[in-house]
């Protein structure tokens, strides 16, 4: 499960490569995962969507990942999911603000890859609560409601009155990205570190985890900024590898899984890790081992 840095115009603090070469540059480290993938294992990405330089114009990268993924390395695209995420501030700022000719791009394309047909995938694990009218269906449901076959040909009786403890959810996923008072962003506030400004909110990478991992599968992410999707895996039993070329936003991801608040303690852990040097934490929660190098 990764985030990678954005193919987007306007250079982001932890470095982009332009839009041209983004597309090549993002299949080198796709080639790398297929070797690693194991055959019921999935690939999930999450890209958010850019305007062309100076025109009100959608660029076309990540549809065009998504072919070359397909086409040239061999993934299969185990279906698509789009991430509504409400609390998104409108941009570009010239065609949604001032020319008001363009709306709110509130949504991020995330391609679910697998290398077989059937990757590992339990709904079961993501249900969704039902909604009120399911709710009063599944209590009385006879006085609402006769199940007969539909115009398509399905036969929905016979498990239409069942309660499955929660909805099937849908591939569009409505998250806001609006933390604000995490134990990641507060440790970074004690500390006086600026936390990683491009995070995704932990309930994305926790519903792919859930949807596609038992616990103790180890889940990877190659992008992993401050280690949002790491935390998510060891919330659910999922044993997890990270990788981060900002050694700053390494460090500050171990703010996640210290139980202190202590400034004094945070900054040390902080230094050590930024010191180039080998560290091992026992996260109190699920008394393993965290190694930092
Ligand atoms: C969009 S951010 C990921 C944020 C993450 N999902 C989170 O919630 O914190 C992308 C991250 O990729 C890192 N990055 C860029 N190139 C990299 C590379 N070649 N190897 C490892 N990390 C890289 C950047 O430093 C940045 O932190």
């Amino acid at each position: 499960m990764t985030s990678p840095p954005f193919s987007l115009q306007r250079a982001k603090e932890y470095g982009n490569v332009n839009q041209k070469d983004y597309v090549d540059w993002l299949a080198e480290f796709a080639w790398k995962i297929m070797t690693v993938l194991s055959e019921s294992g999935s690939f999930v990405l999450d890209l958010g969507g850019a305007y062309e330089k100076g025109k009100p114009i959608r660029s076309l990268y990540n549809y065009k990942i998504l072919i070359k993924f397909c086409e040239e390395i061999g993934f299969k695209l185990a279906e698509e999911f789009f991430w509504f995420n409400p609390s998104k501030l409108p941009s570009p700022i010239e065609w949604v603000n001032k020319r008001k000719i363009r709306t709110k791009d509130s949504v991020n394309t995330i391609w679910w890859f697998s290398r077989s047909d059937f990757p590992k995938a339990n709904v079961k694990n993501v249900l969704v609560p039902y909604s009120e009218r399911m709710k009063k269906l599944l209590s009385s449901g006879e006085k609402y409601y006769r199940p007969k076959l539909r115009p398509s040909g399905h036969d929905i009786s016979e498990n239409f009155n069942n309660d499955n403890g929660g909805a099937i959810p849908s591939n569009l996923l409505q998250i806001p990205n609006s933390e604000s008072n995490s134990k990641y962003l507060n440790s970074c506030k004690i500390a006086g570190i600026k936390s990683h400004p491009a995070r995704f909110p932990k309930s994305l990478p926790a519903f792919f985890i859930r949807f596609l991992t038992d616990p103790g599968d180890l889940v990877l992410d190659i992008f992993a900024g401050s280690n949002t999707t790491g935390e998510a895996a060891e919330d659910n039993g999922r044993r997890w590898i990270a990788f981060e070329e900002n050694r700053e936003y390494l460090a500050a991801s171990a703010f996640r899984f210290i139980e202190s608040f202590d400034e004094k303690e945070l900054i040390a852990i902080y230094n050590q890790i930024l010191g180039d040097r080998t560290i091992s934490i026992k996260i109190p929660r699920t008394e393993r081992q965290l190694n930092l190098f």
